[in-house]
C-alpha cells in the first residue's frame, strides 16, 4: 500500500543523521535520483485510484518536501563542519613554515664581547645617566671652567639647573665619578653605554655612539698594571699576535695619557687603506687616574691609584667586520641587520 510505504520511509528519514559525506550522498541515491524512492512512489500514486488522490497527493507531496529538505541540511551542516576543522587543524602533512628570527644588533654583539673579556678579569658591569650635569661630565673630570679641554667634545646642552649645565653625556667617563663617589675603593668596573656629541652625521661621524669605559683603582696600581690588562683585552678580542703601542696624549682625567693603537686587523700591518698605509689603527684612550679626579670623588690620592681607559664600540665593531660607514648602525636596514644572524649568542 502506497500510504503504508509513505508512512515507513517519513520514519526513515526523519531518524536520518548524517555523519559523513558519504552519509550524505548514499541518502541522495536512495531518495532522489531517478530511480529512487521518491520518484518511484510518484510512479506508484498515478496507479491509485481518484479518492486515494486526493488523500494521497498532499502527503506524498509533503514527504517529497522532507526528502529534498533533509538532503539539504545534511549537506550543508556537513559541509560546514569539514570546513571548521579544515580551519582548525589545518594540513597536519604540510611541510611547518619557519619563522623569522630576528639576530642581535652588531654593535651588542661586541659590546658583549668586550664585556665578557673584562668580566672574566674581575671587572664588574655599572651604568649611569645618559642625561648628565657638569660635575659628571666635565668638572669631576678635571675639566676646569673655560678649558678649552671642554671643547674637546661637542656638547648637547640641555638647561641650566641651579647654575649648573645639564647636557647629553659626551662620554661614559661620567660612569667613573658616580661610581667612585658612591663606593670606596678597590674598584674594578666595566661601564658600556650610548653617548651624545654634537657633529654632523656622515659616514664617519655621528651625534650618537657607544662607548665602553673602564676603571681600576686599588693601592699600587701602576702603568704597567694598564699596559698588561689592554694588552690582554686585544689578545682575546683580535686574536693572539695583535700588536700594541701606546703613544703619549693629553686627557683631562688621566695623568699621563695614552693613545693605544693595534697592528691593523686587515693588513696585519704590511699598510692598507683603514690604517692609511701605517700598519696601525688607533682603539682607545687611556692612562693613569688624576690624583684630581681621586680627590673629587673622595678618594684619598696618596693611598690610592688607578688607571682608567675609553673605546668607542663602533670603532671595535667597524674594525672587526669592516663596517665602512656608521650609519648602517641605526638605519635599521634588515638587508645589514640580518648579516649578523649567525652571529645569535
Ligand atoms: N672619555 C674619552 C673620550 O670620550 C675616552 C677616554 C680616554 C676615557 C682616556 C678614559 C681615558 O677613561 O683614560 O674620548
Amino acid at each position: 500500500m502506497l500510504q503504508e510505504k509513505i508512512k515507513q520511509f517519513t520514519q526513515e528519514i526523519e531518524q536520518f543523521k548524517a555523519s559523513s559525506a558519504a552519509d550524505v550522498e548514499n541518502f541522495r541515491l536512495k531518495f532522489l535520483v531517478s530511480k529512487g524512492i521518491v520518484k518511484s512512489l510518484f510512479e506508484e500514486f498515478k496507479s491509485v485510484s481518484n479518492e486515494e488522490k486526493r488523500v494521497l497527493g498532499k502527503v506524498l507531496n509533503e514527504f517529497k518536501q522532507l526528502a529534498e529538505n533533509t538532503f539539504q541540511e545534511a549537506l550543508s551542516a556537513f559541509g560546514k563542519e569539514k570546513a571548521a576543522i579544515k580551519r582548525q587543524e589545518g594540513d597536519l602533512t604540510l611541510p611547518g613554515e619557519g619563522l623569522q628570527l630576528g639576530s642581535r644588533h652588531p654593535l651588542s654583539l661586541v659590546r658583549k664581547e668586550i664585556v665578557e673579556i673584562f668580566k672574566k678579569l674581575g671587572f664588574i658591569v655599572a651604568e649611569g645617566p645618559e642625561i648628565e650635569d657638569d660635575w659628571h661630565n666635565f668638572s669631576a673630570l678635571n675639566f676646569p671652567p673655560e678649558h678649552p679641554a671642554r671643547d674637546m667634545q661637542d656638547t648637547f646642552f640641555i638647561k641650566k639647573q641651579d647654575g649648573n649645565d645639564i647636557a647629553l653625556r659626551t662620554h661614559t667617563s661620567s660612569v667613573q665619578v658616580r661610581l667612585m663617589e658612591a663606593g670606596k675603593p678597590p674598584f674594578r668596573a666595566i661601564m658600556p653605554g650610548r653617548v651624545y656629541r654634537n657633529e654632523a652625521i656622515s659616514a664617519r661621524a655621528h651625534c650618537f655612539f657607544h662607548q665602553v669605559e673602564g676603571l681600576y683603582v686599588d693601592e699600587n696600581v701602576s702603568f704597567a698594571d694598564l699596559k698588561q690588562t689592554l694588552f690582554h683585552f686585544v689578545q682575546e678580542l683580535y686574536g693572539e699576535g695583535t700588536k700594541v703601542r701606546f703613544r703619549p696624549s693629553y686627557f683631562p682625567f688621566t695623568e699621563p695619557s695614552a693613545e693605544m693603537d693595534i697592528s691593523c686587523t686587515i693588513c696585519k700591518g704590511a699598510g692598507c687603506n683603514l690604517c692609511k698605509g701605517s700598519g696601525w689603527v688607533e682603539i682607545l684612550g687611556c692612562g693613569m687616574v688624576d690624583p684630581n679626579v681621586l680627590e673629587n670623588c673622595g678618594i684619598d690620592s696618596k693611598k690610592y691609584s688607578g688607571f682608567a681607559f675609553g673605546m668607542g664600540i663602533e670603532r671595535i665593531t667597524n674594525l672587526k667586520y669592516e663596517i665602512k660607514d656608521l650609519r648602517l648602525f641605526s638605519e635599521n636596514d634588515v638587508r645589514f641587520l640580518s648579516q649578523f644572524e649567525t652571529e645569535l649568542i
